[in-house]
C-alpha cells in the first residue's frame, strides 16, 4: 500500500479545551489499539504543556475510561538527570498520572545512568518490547509530541545531530545551547508510529507554528520533519497559538 500520512490541525479555545481534546484522542486511539491487539503503546514528552492532560486523565470523568492495565507507557525523551529531579520528564508523568490511576506498565528512560548507556539500555528495551529484528523500528500505537520555541521536538534540536540519525531507535544528545544531556527517541520511530499527536500552546509558539505548519516549505524544523509514513500527524494548538 503507497505510504500517506493523514493529517489533521484542532485549534481550541482555551490550553483547557487543548487537553480535554487531547484526552479524547488519546483515549479513541487507545480504544482503537486494544481492538486491534490488546494493548496500547503509548510514548510520552515532557515539558509542560503535556502536564494538564495527564492531569485531566487522571480525574474520575477520565480514567474510568482507559483500561490501564492493558496500557503501556514509554518515553520520547529524557533529561539525564535522576527520577526524582524537577527536571525529569518522567517525574512529571509520575506524579501527575501514572501514580494516580491503576497504571502498572511504565518503562523510563533511566536518566540517572551514562547518557551512552541509557540509550543503548532503551533501545534495547524496545527492541525486546516490539520484537524487533535487525534494521526495524518499533510502531508506537500513539505518541505525544510537543515543540519548542526553535522548533525542536522530543529532544531533537535544530543545531545538533541527533534529527539526522537513521540507524538507531535512541540517542544520548549534549544540547549545547541547553548545556545538558538528554535521551531521545530518533526521527525514525516518530516517523513509523501510527499517530503522532502534536500538542502546542502559547502565543510564544505563533511564529514557529506559522512554519512548521506550512506543508510546502522545505521541512527544515525538527518538528517539521515528524511526519508518520504510515499514519497519523494530529496538531492539536490553542487560540494563542494560532494567532500569536
Ligand atoms: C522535553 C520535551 C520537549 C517539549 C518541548 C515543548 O523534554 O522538554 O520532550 O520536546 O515537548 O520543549 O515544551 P513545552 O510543552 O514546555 O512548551
Amino acid at each position: 500500500m503507497p505510504s500517506s500520512t493523514q493529517l489533521s490541525l484542532h485549534v481550541t479555545e482555551t490550553p483547557e479545551d487543548l487537553a480535554a481534546l487531547a484526552a479524547n484522542l488519546v483515549i479513541y486511539h487507545c480504544e482503537q489499539a486494544i481492538a486491534r491487539n490488546g494493548r496500547f503503546t503509548l510514548a510520552l514528552s515532557g515539558g509542560t504543556t503535556p502536564t494538564n492532560l495527564f492531569r485531566l486523565l487522571a480525574t474520575p470523568q477520565y480514567r474510568s475510561r482507559i483500561p490501564w492495565e492493558k496500557v503501556l507507557f514509554y518515553w520520547v525523551d529524557e533529561r539525564c538527570v535522576d527520577p526524582d529531579h524537577p527536571d525529569s520528564n518522567y517525574r512529571v508523568a509520575r506524579d501527575a498520572l501514572l501514580h494516580q490511576v491503576e497504571a502498572t506498565k511504565f518503562y523510563r528512560m533511566k536518566g540517572e545512568l551514562d547518557p551512552a548507556e541509557a540509550a543503548q539500555a532503551y533501545e534495547n528495551l524496545l527492541r525486546q518490547h516490539f520484537d524487533l529484528a535487525p534494521g526495524e523500528f518499533p510502531r508506537f500505537d500513539c505518541v505525544l509530541l510537543g515543540m519548542g520555541a526553535d522548533g525542536h521536538t522530543a529532544s531533537l534540536f535544530p543545531e545538533e545531530e541527533g534529527i539526522n540519525i537513521r540507524d538507531r531507535l535512541v540517542v544520548d544528545q549534549r544540547i549545547r545551547k541547553l548545556k545538558s544531556d538528554r535521551i531521545t527517541l530518533t526521527l525514525p520511530v516518530l516517523n513509523n508510529a501510527r499517530c503522532c499527536i502534536f500538542m502546542v500552546q502559547g502565543s510564544e509558539k505563533h511564529a514557529v507554528l506559522a512554519q512548521a505548519l506550512n506543508l510546502l516549505a522545505t521541512p527544515d524544523l525538527p518538528a517539521q520533519r515528524v511526519r508518520p509514513v504510515n499514519g497519523e500527524l494530529i496538531w492539536v494548538i490553542d487560540e494563542a497559538a494560532r494567532k500569536g
